[in-house]
């Protein structure tokens, strides 16, 4: 059966993964830093066995990825959020979400795709629909995504007429560790599961990106086309009714 490495797979969506993988037969490799909590989602079924992997270092990426040996599939799940205004966060946060979200992202794929290449196979990038456009009081997510993104399209460019399928995962709001530090109201917010289902809908095919939930992911297709000023206009909207709950 085939064999699927999950990065952040001890937790949220990759969890989530891990388990729907599992249970279709799949020999399921899920990584990330805290053994303990990788260690709970292995006890859940047998066919899950995990790597420690702290994704913003080459030298362990590339270790683990030889430990894994042949993958079929990679999900590169892994990643790190910190809401809040602009100067709230130093410029060393900012730089922390980006060393794990883009160059974290980055470092496997470097350690997955040449085999791919010559073997194929699927290799799918978690970003976000943060990365779509500049949301306020996320000016230290979205960039790491919007770059994400950017990757993606470039990869698949060069990708094309390759062994190798890259398809772009953007997901909106899904309840996780990461979204429990969020103190606004999140609209179509969808579990963990439920992202879990509609990712491995979208990997039967190969669209480039697999995008949800539709009705959030139509209101922001359609953010981004509107002018700036009327988009600033929404966006203090948005900003003075969610001061108003706080
Ligand atoms: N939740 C949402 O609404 C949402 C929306 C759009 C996109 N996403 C994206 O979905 C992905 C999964 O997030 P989630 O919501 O499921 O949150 P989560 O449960 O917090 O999962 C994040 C995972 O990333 C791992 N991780 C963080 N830093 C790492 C590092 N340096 N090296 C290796 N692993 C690291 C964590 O594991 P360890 O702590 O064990 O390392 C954790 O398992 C992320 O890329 C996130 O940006 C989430």
């Amino acid at each position: 059966m085939s064999t699927v490495w999950i990065t952040g797979g001890g937790s949220g969506i990759g969890k989530a993964l891990a388990l729907s993988f599992a249970s279709d037969g799949w020999n399921v490799v899920i990584s990330g830093r805290n053994q303990q909590r990788l260690q709970e989602v292995c006890n859940l079924s047998t066919k899950i066995r995990s790597v420690i992997c702290d994704i913003t270092n080459q030298d362990e990426v590339e270790q683990s990825q030889s430990e894994i040996g042949a993958i079929e599939l990679a999900v590169l799940n892994a990643g790190d959020y910190r809401p809040g205004p602009t100067l709230d966060c130093s410029t060393n946060e900012h730089r922390n979400i980006f060393e794990v979200n883009y160059f974290g992202t980055l470092n496997c794929i470097h350690a997955v795709l040449p085999e791919m290449k010559k073997q194929g196979g699927r290799l799918v990038v978690v970003g976000s629909l943060a990365g779509y456009i500049g949301l306020p009081n996320a000016s230290a997510y979205g960039p790491s995504k919007a770059a994400l993104i950017s990757l993606c399209e470039s990869l698949r460019a060069e990708l094309q007429d390759s062994l190798v399928t890259l398809q772009l995962i953007n997901p909106g709001f899904v309840k996780s560790t990461l979204t429990d530090r969020n103190n606004f109201n999140m609209p179509n917010l969808i579990s963990a599961e439920q992202a879990a289902i509609e990712i491995r809908r979208g990997l039967q095919g190969d669209r480039f990106e697999i995008a949800f939930p539709g009705p959030f992911v139509r209101r922001m297709k359609l953010i981004q086309m509107i002018p700036y000023r009327l988009y600033f206009y929404v966006a203090r909207k948005l900003r003075d009714r969610n001061d108003k709950r706080r």
